[in-house]
């Protein structure tokens, strides 16, 4: 069974404004695929139209199955994780409640243990997650998507405002999560992430898909940097 990504002429509008337009990218199983672009190109709202966290028109399928039209909660039962932006934990539950919680629906068939990928957390089981630091929160917040048995996860930024060190060891999950097999897709500022991951990268401007190659492209750099500030 195969459990690619793919998403076709998504669009998403808040009321009358347009914050992404006709966005197709497919992700197949065991590869990673980054969304790059400035604060309000877009990226944020093409993950909530993906995840059903926002109306979105267009199609989205994941190993086969269509989950457009699906409610979130759906999307997710149906192995699509999600790692908002921001870190969402509950920060009055411990970090062994948080991953239980995320588990509690995972289908049998994709079950992982989250601790095998994040060891990290196995010393900060019974600590309350809201006492966590902000990287220790974005491993769980990760973990808690692994937990919930996925096929396809989603991060939005997960390197924000991490440290050197961390930023590492993200990018390193990451890859790892694409190498058991998963289909990765990256929302990111930091073209740095793409580059390491050897990921493709889809850049977004105003909403509308700019460029799409190879994140190690060596004229990639210029062409962001001519974007970010245009
Ligand atoms: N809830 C909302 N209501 C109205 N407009 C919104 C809402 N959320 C986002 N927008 C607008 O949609 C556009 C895209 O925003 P989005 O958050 O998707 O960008 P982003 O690429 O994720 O930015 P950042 O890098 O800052 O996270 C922006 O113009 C933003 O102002
Ligand atoms: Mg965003």
């Amino acid at each position: 069974m195969t459990s690619d990504l793919i998403i076709e002429n998504l669009d998403v509008h808040y009321g009358g404004v347009r914050a992404l337009t006709n966005l197709t990218v497919t992700v197949r199983a065991g590869t990673c695929t980054t969304l790059l672009g400035a604060n309000g190109a877009g990226k944020t709202s093409a993950l909530r139209g993906i995840g059903g966290l926002i109306r979105a028109s267009g199609t989205v399928t994941l190993g086969g199955r269509r989950l457009d039209g699906k409610s979130a909660a759906r999307r997710a039962g149906a192995g699509l994780g999600h790692v908002l932006e921001g870190r969402h934990v509950f920060p009055g539950l411990t970090v062994a409640e948080n991953i239980a919680v995320a588990r509690r629906r995972a289908p049998r068939e994709t079950r992982r243990d989250p601790l095998e990928l994040l060891p990290e957390l196995r010393s900060h089981l019974d600590r309350p997650a809201g006492g966590l630091s902000g990287g220790q929160q974005q491993m769980l917040a990760i973990a808690r998507a692994i937990a919930g048995g996925p096929r396809a996860v989603m991060l939005d930024e997960p390197t924000n405002g991490l440290s050197p060190k961390l930023v590492a060891r993200t990018i390193e999950i990451i890859a790892e999560l694409r190498d058991l097999g998963y289909a990765v897709l990256l929302v990111e500022q930091r073209l740095e992430v793409a580059q390491e991951l050897g990921s493709d990268v889809v850049v977004l401007r105003h909403g509308e898909t700019a460029h799409r190659g190879s994140g190690t492209d060596p004229a990639l750099p210029d062409l962001l940097h001519s974007m970010y500030l245009s």
